[in-house]
């Protein structure tokens, strides 16, 4: 417990409620959490099945058969990808859940496991239970924010048991090519561990961008599994739906675990998240668009600023580096206390997201909006 940092956004509540509590309106664009509801057919899947009395027992972990299958024809029409719901699918209580649990399964002391900086922090958290040696593969702007997997040495790599990868990354919304995974694919297969790709952003795109799956690859599924949710692809943050899905023997092992933890997922959710998977999924490009204007919103806004940005084609993040090296922690502060603007400062995702910060476009057009003309007027203010 020592070892694990404290979680951010527990610190950043306190500080938000103390400030609503003196009246200032805050204008939340920190957290990764979708503002907007799923479409009504999966709501209204969730409500007629609760109303089934056979649907409210314990179910498998990893989920019923029809679920898994679901997942497995998502997969099959969005990438091209087949996959056996029996033995290369499992569901998740939100992906996170498994992301950790993959960490305990599979590394032991002494182990490697390659994480990306920046990253998501729970890629970290099973890591430092697991007691494995943690060695982090720099994110830079010059190299558009993807792993150079040749700089890692030759001693690292064999000792490395597990590589993640996160594409559309979070936070900095840069995109992957089939040939990066094609790569990380090789370099897995070479050393013998294990890849893992942590896809929640594929669905969230702009401007005819169509983000790969790892499991494209061809032999991918020898060393790879890949990590989805519905968490933002379907706007479900709150209903914890995920999955794990690829390389078979890596399925098991982590349903094995989770099954001593867990006893299965509320079965209505499951029945409106398999819907969600293979219904009607033409609101998800109109919800694109309503992310799209506040992009173009905050990549204008921040720029306004004087931050420095690219324009992210997919994710919900835009990523911008301060002027002059600023501190990212202190003006993420400044900017709250300030302007009544919350954002995430860079360093939470690690060493090198110092001098950056993320905004999130989960909230309301109009707020954003509003947030862009609060910031450009502090930032103006402050000289
Ligand atoms: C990169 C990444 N992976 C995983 C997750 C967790 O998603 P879930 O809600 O499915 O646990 C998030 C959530 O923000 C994320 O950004």
């Amino acid at each position: 417990m020592a070892r694990l940092p404290t979680y951010f956004f527990h610190g950043l509540n306190q500080t938000i409620a103390r400030l609503k509590a003196a009246g200032v309106d805050i204008i939340r664009m920190d957290m990764g959490s979708p503002d907007l509801p799923p479409a009504p057919f999966i709501i209204e899947q969730l409500q007629s099945s609760a109303a089934d009395p056979t649907r409210h027992g314990y179910m498998p972990t990893g989920g019923p058969p029809a679920y898994r299958a679901a997942w497995a024809e998502f997969y099959g029409r969005r990438f091209g990808v087949e996959l056996d719901p029996a033995s290369e699918v499992t569901g998740l209580i939100g992906s996170k859940e498994g992301i950790f649990a993959l960490a305990l399964a599979y590394l032991n002391p002494g182990d490697v496991v390659l994480i990306p900086d920046p990253g998501y922090a729970a890629y970290l958290g099973g890591a430092h239970f697991a007691g494995a040696e943690i060695v982090r593969l720099p994110l830079i702007a010059e190299n558009h924010f993807l792993p150079d997997f040749r700089a890692i040495p030759a001693e690292v790599l064999q000792r490395a048991r597990l590589l993640w990868l996160n594409y559309p990354n979070n936070p900095t919304g840069a995109v992957a090519s089939l040939e990066v995974f094609a790569e990380a694919v090789a370099l897995a297969r070479e050393h013998g561990f294990v890849l893992a790709h942590d896809a929640p952003y594929t669905e969230i795109t702009y401007d005819g961008y169509r983000p790969p799956s790892v499991l494209q690859i061809p032999g991918a599924k020898d060393v790879a599994v890949e990590f989805h949710s519905l968490s933002k692809t379907c706007n479900m943050a709150g209903w914890r739906v995920g999955t794990m899905v690829g390389n078979p023997e890596i399925v098991r092992v982590l349903q094995q675990l989770l099954s001593n933890i867990e006893s299965g997922q509320f079965l209505p959710v499951l029945d409106a998240a398999s819907v969600a998977l293979t219904g009607d999924n033409t609101w998800i490009a109109e919800r694109n668009r309503v992310y799209r204007e506040r992009r173009d919103l905050v990549v204008a806004g921040v720029r306004a600023a004087g931050l420095e940005t690219d324009v992210p084609s997919a994710a919900i993040y835009v990523w911008a580096r301060l002027p002059g090296g600023a501190d990212d922690d202190a003006y993420a502060g400044a900017l709250l206390e300030g302007a009544g603007i919350s954002v995430t400062p860079g360093r939470i995702f690690g060493r090198m997201g110092h001098g950056y910060i993320r905004v999130s476009l989960g909230t309301a057009t109009e707020r954003v909006r509003e947030a862009m003309a609060r910031w450009q007027s502090w930032a103006a203010a402050r000289g």
